[in-house]
């Protein structure tokens, strides 16, 4: 069960079937131009989405506003460094801007950055840098069905290899958990073999930490050795392998808006603090406000407790259950932050060209108001000049993000009996084809409409 109880509530609207199919045809059969007032179940992110704890209220109110030096700034810096033991922490508004400052003072124009998988932001300010982002992820990630627990592991051999050149390798980033693979955890084996490889070369080791304490819980559960370890002692045995961490703090501190950059390195730190105070702000907000910063303090305190751990993760483990007893095939072993429905299997009439995760998550709204994202061919499919889809991605996902202690176990079973009712007919569901789409990232701007079946 839920290790809280509801204080202030907010109503959830719920529209009518015809409604919905309204909306999501005014919204161009794109979920991201819908508006919350048409959404009864958000699930499109887990990031800044979390419902607060009355004591991250309570801490907002001791909010020090001061331009420099502000007392909350100081219990922000103690908080993450004694959870990460790093010595150098700059607060930023989010998790990309700890990349952008962080990479621009690592990567040199044709560089590689290499990592079990980067997020889109990570890539994305990987290039901005002159650099290329190169992923790794181990063999078993291929594997959707399998049970393999740590399906989020860097693959340790060509790791090594890339490490060997030719082209020179600027920075290692390990994604804990790998959310753009599937959500899964990343063993302490993995990391300290990958930190090892990584340190022989002199390369810079750095952890993309946005979901420290869910990779510690999945880690003290799955991994022999671990589990008589607190998410505290799990969490800091792989800070203490890194050189750095950038973190996005809309997740695992459960706030809505905040991230850090940490560092062990003097110089850097120096340089990386003259980029922050150009772009974010002064070392002691970096874009944040004084209330942000206890906030954070607080949410990192509460995000390692194990009975909110166990019940977080139980939340997607009775959701798993539930969706696979409909006959629907997720991405296995389910994580916690997000469920992973195999699309392209459930719609097993639509070919890659008629997307088939796109048309799950446009189904999934119209029949139960439930909004979430495609991972599939529209966000990484490549088509030619006349719109032919050439290269489909590898697999036609649609991801289910769990907000972080916003919606009930009711809630959840809602989701899996819309997502039942689908499965008994999923023959009905049409395809999308594109009417128009933006040539960069085009999942947030594109247009569709349904191809009759
Ligand atoms: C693994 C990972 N890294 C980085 C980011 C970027 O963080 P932010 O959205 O705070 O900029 C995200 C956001 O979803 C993420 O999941």
């Amino acid at each position: 069960m839920e290790p809280y109880r509801i204080k202030v509530v907010e109503p959830i609207p719920v529209l009518t079937r015809d409604e919905r199919t309204a909306a999501m045809r005014a919204a161009g059969y794109n979920p991201f131009n819908l508006n919350a007032d048409q959404i009864t179940i958000d699930l499109l992110s887990d990031s800044g989405t979390g419902a607060l704890s009355a004591a991250q209220q309570a801490a907002a109110a001791l909010g020090d506003e001061t331009y420099a030096g502000a007392r909350s700034y100081y219990r922000f810096r103690d908080a993450v460094a004694s959870l990460t033991g790093f010595e150098h922490i700059l607060p930023v508004h989010q998790g990309r801007a700890a990349e952008r400052i962080l990479f621009g003072a690592l990567i040199a124009p044709g560089q590689l950055s290499v990592s079990n998988t980067h997020f889109d932001t990570t890539r994305a300010n990987v290039h901005l840098s002159g650099g290329t982002a190169v992923d790794l992820p181990c063999p078993e990630a291929a594997d959707l069905d399998s049970d393999t627990p740590f399906k989020g592991d860097i693959d340790l051999v060509a790791l090594a290899e890339a490490l060997e050149g030719p082209t020179e390798v600027a920075v290692v980033v390990m994604t804990i958990t790998n959310n753009g693979g599937g959500g899964q955890p990343v063993s302490m084996a993995n990391l300290e073999a990958a930190a090892a490889i990584t340190r022989a070369h002199g390369v810079p080791f750095i952890l993309d930490a946005a979901r420290f304490a869910e990779n510690a819980w999945l880690v003290i559960q799955r991994e022999p050795g671990w589990s008589d370890k607190t998410p505290t002692e799990v969490a800091r045995a792989a800070f203490d392998l890194a050189d750095g961490a950038v973190a996005s703090l809309k997740k695992d501190a459960i706030v809505h808006m905040g991230g850090f950059l940490a560092l062990r390195d003097p110089d850097l730190a120096t340089r990386c603090e003259a980029v922050l105070i150009a772009t974010e702000g002064f070392r002691t907000y970096g874009g944040l406000a004084g209330r942000d910063l206890e906030m954070i303090a607080v949410g990192l305190e509460e995000v390692v407790q194990p009975d909110y751990l166990r019940a977080r993760a139980g939340q997607a483990e009775h959701l798993a259950s539930l969706i696979e007893k409909a006959g629907v095939s997720i991405v296995r072993p389910p994580g916690m932050h997000a469920l992973y429905l195999n699309a392209g299997r459930l719609l097993s009439h639509l070919t890659p060209a008629q997307y088939p995760g796109h048309a799950l998550a446009c189904e999934l709204y119209v029949a139960g108001g439930i909004r979430c994202a495609e991972l599939g061919s529209l966000y990484l499919g490549v088509e030619d000049e006349t719109g032919t889809l050439v290269k489909p991605a590898p697999y036609e996902l649609v991801r289910l993000a769990i907000p972080r202690r916003t919606y009930t176990q009711s809630h959840l079973e809602y989701v899996a009996e819309v997502i039942a009712e689908i499965a008994t007919s999923p023959e009905s569901v049409p395809g999308q084809r594109l009417v128009s789409a933006p040539p960069l990232l085009r999942h947030f701007h594109c247009r569709t409409e349904p191809v009759a079946p």
